[in-house]
């Protein structure tokens, strides 16, 4: 239980299903899910989520539309508190597509601070697992900054293992006042394969 906006909040997963069906008959369940972005989620993402240059929720719905990715977001209530992209070619970069063929990528997972160890980035990686499964691959992938160690954590507990592969992905963030900074960011490649079900 947690404090937020305002109201205490108990996450309940799909995974402890007979709670959530407990506060929904309750009436006091707010509903948590996860879904595909559409162009009227986009205003509710920025306001929630306020992405770098201000553009990056957008950029990610036309990838989407253009049938490259999928932009998958997690609500509680009529609240974002957390997103991923499942990049249906794999990586951005160009060889660490190429040293893992037919291989999506989940990419730039991020969660609401006052959201993270509650168990919502583990349910948008399943989900995203989930929509890889279900168009026949039989793994997927994921980066994760050398230095980021929550992530990698929860990455091992999900099943995924080092490839030993390594990217560096370079990228320029807005600045508030004066030119653009450039981010050098060093990544280990994972791995999980998918099971059928
Ligand atoms: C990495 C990130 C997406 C993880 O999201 P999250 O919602 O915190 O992930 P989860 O809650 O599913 O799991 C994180 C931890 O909380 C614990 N946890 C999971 N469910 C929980 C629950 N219901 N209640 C309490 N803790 C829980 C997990 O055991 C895990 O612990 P671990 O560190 O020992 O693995 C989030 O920390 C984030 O946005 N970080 C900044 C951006 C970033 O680094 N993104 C990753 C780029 S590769």
């Amino acid at each position: 239980m947690f404090s937020w906006d305002g109201a205490d909040v108990e996450v309940v997963t799909p995974h402890s299903a007979r709670r959530y069906r407990d506060l929904q008959r309750s009436g006091h369940a707010t509903v948590y899910e996860i879904r595909a972005c559409t162009e009227e989620d986009l205003g509710a993402l920025e306001e929630s989520m306020p992405s770098v240059g201000g553009a990056l929720h957008a950029q990610f719905l036309r990838r989407q539309q253009a049938g490259e990715a999928t932009y998958l977001v997690a609500w509680a209530g009529a609240r974002p508190v957390g997103s991923g992209l499942v990049r249906w070619a794999g990586h951005l970069d160009a060889a660490s597509r190429a040293a893992m063929p037919d291989t999506p990528a989940i990419s730039n997972l991020t969660v609401l601070p006052a959201w993270r160890g509650r168990g919502v980035g583990g349910e948008l990686v399943a989900a995203a697992e989930q929509r890889i499964r279900d168009r026949g691959h039989r793994q997927v992938s994921l980066a994760v900054g050398q230095d980021n160690e929550a992530a990698a954590r929860l990455y091992a507990r999900l099943g995924y293992v080092d490839t030993w592969l390594r990217e560096v992905s370079r990228y320029d963030v807005p600045e508030d006042t004066g030119p653009q900074r450039r981010v050098e960011e060093h990544n280990r490649l994972l791995r999980k394969r998918l099971s059928r079900s």
